[in-house]
C-alpha cells in the first residue's frame, strides 16, 4: 500500500494539470447550447478511463446524456464497489462575479476554481486517481469495481434511473460509493448518511394579451406580477411552516437521539451566518440551523421575473409573472405525491382574473440510511488514515436523485464520503477545491479500496 500512496505523492502536479484538462469542458447540462461539450466531456472521461486501466469502458446512450460506463473485475471473491458520480456541471451565471474564467482551472492559496472543481468533477477525478495508482503499482485492485458517471445529475438524473432500471445484471455490486457532497467542515472529514429530495415547478400566470399603460389600464385589471407575490405569500405561514394542505403528512420526525448527535457537531452558527453575509438567520420554528437544513422540508422561490426591471421608470402593469419554485423534501416524502398535492392546491389559490400555467419539472426522493455497516465503518477507517481525524456523521440538505434508486432497484447500501468543503461555493461564482482535501481525497480512496477488500460480503 505504501507504493500506491507514494506514487500518488509522486504524481501532485500531473493530476492538477490534467484535472484542469476536464475542467476546461463547459459540460453544463442545463443550456441546449452547451450539448456538444458535454457529449466531448463523455468522451473525455470515458478516454480517461481507459488510460488508467479501466476495462469494457462505454458510453451508454440514453433519452438525453450518455452514461460512461467502465469496470475492473479482476478480483474474484472480494465486494464489488459501484462507483457514481456526474460529468455534468451547473451554469456559471452570473459570469462577471468570477475572478477567473470559470473553464479555466486556476489556483489561488491552495485551492482551485473553476466550475465543477467541487461539484463533481475533482472528486470523480480524486476516484480516477486513486484508481490508477493501485493499477499502476499493483497491476490490480484489491476489490471490482463498477463505475457509472452520468450527465444529467444537474438536472434530475431523468434518464438514469430508467439505465439502473435495465441494466440491473451488469451493475450488480455489494456497495455504492459516491463522492458529490461536502465534509462538515475544512478539517472535519464526514461521511454522509441522509440527502433531502426534491419536487420542482414552474408557475406562469397572465393577465391580459399584453403590457398596458399602468395610467390607462391600472384599476381595472389584476396585476400578475402582484397576484403571484400574493400566491406566494400563502405558501408558508410565518414560523416557516408550507401550507400546502398534507405537506407534512409523511415527514418523518427526527428522533431525539439524531437531534442529540447535531448537537455535538463543532457547528458555529456565528460563523455560518456571517460567511453567508446575512443580517439574521431564519427558518422554521422550533428547529436548530442544522434540524432545518437536513431534516426538515423546505419551499423555496428560485427565481421569480415579471414587468419592467431595467433602469429608471417604466409606468406599465405586466401582462405575464413567472415564479420558478422548488421544495426540499425529507423521508418519507413522495415527489410524486407532493407534486399533486402543490399543484391541486395552486389551482385553488389562484384568482380567476389570471391564466395560470402549472409545470412539473424534475425531481427526486431523499434518501436516508442507517450507518451501522461494514461499508461505512471500512469508509470511516480509510478516512482516518487519509485525513489524520475520523469522520462525523452529517446529512446534507441538497438531493443526489439515484441514491434511492440504487437502494430501491439494487437494493444496496451507499457510503458517501465527499471532500469538498460547505463554503466552495458550488452552483455559485468561484467553485474551487482545496488541493490539500482533494489530495488526501485520492490517498483516503486508495485506502478505502484495501479496507472495503476485508469486508466480508
Ligand atoms: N453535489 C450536489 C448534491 C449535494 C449538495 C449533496 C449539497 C450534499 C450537499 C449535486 O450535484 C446537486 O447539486 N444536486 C442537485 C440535484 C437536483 C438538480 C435534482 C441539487 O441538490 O440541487
Ligand atoms: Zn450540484
Amino acid at each position: 500500500m505504501d507504493n500506491v500512496v507514494d506514487f500518488i505523492n509522486m504524481n501532485r502536479d500531473r493530476y492538477l494539470e490534467e484535472l484542469k484538462a476536464l475542467l476546461a469542458i463547459p459540460s453544463v447540462s442545463a443550456l441546449p447550447v452547451h450539448a456538444p461539450d458535454v457529449r466531448r466531456c463523455a468522451e473525455w472521461v470515458a478516454d480517461e478511463m481507459r488510460r488508467i486501466g479501466l476495462q469494457n469502458v462505454q458510453l451508454h446512450e440514453t433519452a438525453g446524456n450518455p452514461v460512461v460506463y467502465g469496470d475492473w473485475l479482476g478480483a474474484p471473491g472480494a465486494p464489488t464497489m459501484l462507483f457514481y458520480g456526474h460529468y455534468d456541471v451547473q451554469p456559471v451565471d452570473p459570469l462577471d462575479l468570477w475572478e477567473s474564467p470559470p473553464f479555466e482551472g486556476t489556483v489561488r492559496d491552495g485551492e482551485l476554481y473553476a466550475r465543477g472543481s467541487a461539484d463533481d468533477k475533482g472528486q470523480v477525478f480524486m476516484h480516477f486517481k486513486a484508481l490508477e495508482a493501485w493499477l499502476r503499482q499493483n497491476g490490480r485492485l484489491p476489490i471490482n469495481v463498477k463505475l457509472i458517471i452520468e450527465g444529467e445529475e444537474e438536472v434530475g438524473s431523468d434518464n438514469l434511473d430508467e439505465f439502473v432500471r435495465t441494466h440491473k445484471r451488469e451493475l450488480a455490486a455489494d456497495v455504492v460509493v459516491i463522492s458529490d457532497s461536502p465534509m462538515f467542515d475544512r478539517g472535519v472529514p464526514s461521511i454522509c448518511y441522509g440527502l433531502r429530495g426534491l419536487a420542482y415547478f414552474q408557475i406562469d400566470l397572465r393577465g391580459t394579451k399584453s403590457d398596458l399603460h399602468s395610467g390607462s389600464f391600472g384599476g381595472a385589471v389584476a396585476n400578475p406580477a402582484f397576484v403571484l407575490a400574493q400566491m406566494i405569500a400563502q405558501m408558508k405561514d410565518r414560523g416557516g411552516r408550507i401550507k400546502v394542505p398534507g405537506f407534512y403528512d409523511d415527514v418523518r420526525a427526527l428522533t431525539d437521539a439524531e437531534r442529540e448527535e447535531f448537537k455535538k457537531l463543532p457547528f458555529n452558527e456565528t460563523r455560518f451566518r456571517k460567511d453567508l453575509g446575512a443580517p439574521k438567520l431564519m427558518g422554521e420554528t422550533g428547529y436548530s440551523t442544522l434540524e432545518r437544513v437536513w431534516g426538515r422540508p423546505t419551499l423555496e422561490v428560485n427565481g421569480l421575473l415579471s414587468g419592467f426591471t431595467g433602469d429608471g421608470a417604466k409606468t406599465v402593469i405586466p401582462a405575464v409573472a413567472m415564479a420558478k419554485i422548488s421544495m426540499r423534501l425529507v423521508p418519507d416524502q413522495d415527489p410524486a405525491k407532493i407534486a399533486d398535492q402543490f399543484e391541486k392546491w395552486v389551482w385553488k389559490i389562484a384568482p380567476k382574473t389570471m391564466e395560470l400555467k402549472f409545470t412539473r419539472m424534475h425531481g427526486g426522493k431523499p434518501w436516508m440510511t442507517s450507518f451501522d455497516n461494514a461499508f461505512v465503518q471500512a469508509a470511516g477507517r480509510a478516512i482516518e488514515r487519509g485525513f489524520g481525524k475520523s469522520p462525523v456523521f452529517t446529512r446534507e440538505g441538497g438531493s443526489i436523485p439515484v441514491v434511492s434508486t440504487f437502494q430501491e432497484e439494487l437494493g444496496l447500501p451507499s457510503v458517501l464520503f465527499g471532500v469538498g468543503l460547505p463554503d466552495e461555493n458550488a452552483h455559485a461564482p468561484n467553485e474551487r477545491i482545496d488541493l490539500g482535501n482533494f489530495y488526501n481525497g485520492i490517498i483516503a480512496s486508495a485506502y478505502f479500496y484495501e479496507e472495503l477488500a476485508g469486508v466480508t460480503v
